[in-house]
């Protein structure tokens, strides 16, 4: 049984959207309405409720505060969720046994380094949202190392929420002309993959073929292969045949409140080789994403 949490975001709909194809297994979602991370009380009394009806439950949590640029003026607000709201989970989890599926980020690595990084690299993080991250990551790791999966993912999209191939189709749409920063470079993730991920990861451990003690830790996820936000904005406008001319610009010349990393390319070799995962490329899986999105267009 899994408990997705924050399940009207990107991610949590992307899991909406894999359990219609998933009868053999039940998922339960709660909305940021239905539970609220930051409400330790709320959080204790739905999960004893739950761990008591579903002894095999997972607790997956797609709950956030996600706006990187407002966070530097909310610190307060990103960190009661990415911390406090995360130490909540991992407390009650801890307790009752259960285990934890958590996501964090890619700008926790914001370095010179120009190599993919692995789990085990140091972390700058460099702005309020990617530091209350860390924060979260660590405070659930303390509180729950046995069974607590912390997946760091970079760049996500989907057919759902806003994210920047959406931003890019609705603006490639809209202008002849677009500038677009070229030396940030990471790999794309596409969101319904990362569900497919977890899912599996879930299937692999219900089956008994993988130990449950395997998954604590931290382990990376994104697609495969590599890109700059103006190759990605490049991809979009190619598949989508848009007329709009792309230039490609500087960090420099986009200032934005938060700073974010110039790479920041995870490498996934672990958790490939521990689930003997699959991971489609960047441009395969944006294909499929743009597919989705002109099928809901047109209903
Ligand atoms: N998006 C990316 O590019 C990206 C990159 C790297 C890592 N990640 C990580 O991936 C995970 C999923 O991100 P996402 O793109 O799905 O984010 P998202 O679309 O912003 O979804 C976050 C969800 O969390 C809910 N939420 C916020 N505060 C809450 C609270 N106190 N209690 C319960 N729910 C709460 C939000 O509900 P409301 O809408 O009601 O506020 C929203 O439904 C996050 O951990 C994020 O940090 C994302």
């Amino acid at each position: 049984m899994m408990l997705i949490i924050g399940a009207n975001g990107q991610l949590g709909q992307c899991f909406q959207q894999a359990a219609l194809s998933r009868p053999g297994i039940t998922f339960l979602f709660k909305s940021s309405t239905e539970l609220d991370i930051t409400r330790f009380a709320a959080v204790s009394k739905t999960l004893h409720n739950l761990a008591a009806q579903y002894p095999e439950l997972w607790v997956v949590n797609c709950a956030a505060y996600t706006a990187v640029d407002k966070a530097e003026s909310e610190p307060v607000q990103a960190r009661r969720v990415n911390v406090q709201g995360v130490r909540n989970l991992a407390r009650v989890c801890a307790k009752l046994g259960l285990p934890l599926i958590h996501f964090s980020t890619d700008y926790v690595y914001h370095s010179k380094q120009n190599t993919p990084f692995v789990e085990t690299d140091s972390v700058h993080p460099g702005g309020v949202y990617a530091k209350t991250k860390l924060a979260g990551e660590r405070a659930a790791l303390q509180l729950h190392p046995a069974k607590t999966m912390v997946i760091r993912t970079s760049w996500v999209y989907s057919a759902f929420g806003n994210n920047f191939v959406k931003t890019m189709l609705r603006l490639g749409a809209e202008r002849p002309h677009l500038r677009v920063v070229w030396d940030q470079i990471g790999s794309p993730t596409y969101a319904p993959d990362l569900a497919d991920a977890v899912i599996q990861i879930h299937q692999q451990v219900a089956t008994g073929k993988i130990a449950m003690e395997s998954i604590g830790g931290i382990w990376h996820y994104a697609n495969e292969g590599v890109a700059s936000w103006y190759d990605l904005a490049g991809a979009v406008f190619e598949y989508e045949q848009l007329a709009c001319t792309l230039e490609p610009i500087t960090t420099q010349e986009y200032p934005t409140p938060a700073r974010r990393p110039p790479f920041s390319v995870l490498d996934k070799s672990k958790i490939k080789s521990a689930f003997g995962l699959d991971i489609p490329h960047w441009r395969t899986s944006l294909q499929k994403c743009l597919k989705a999105l002109s099928a809901t267009s047109k209903h």
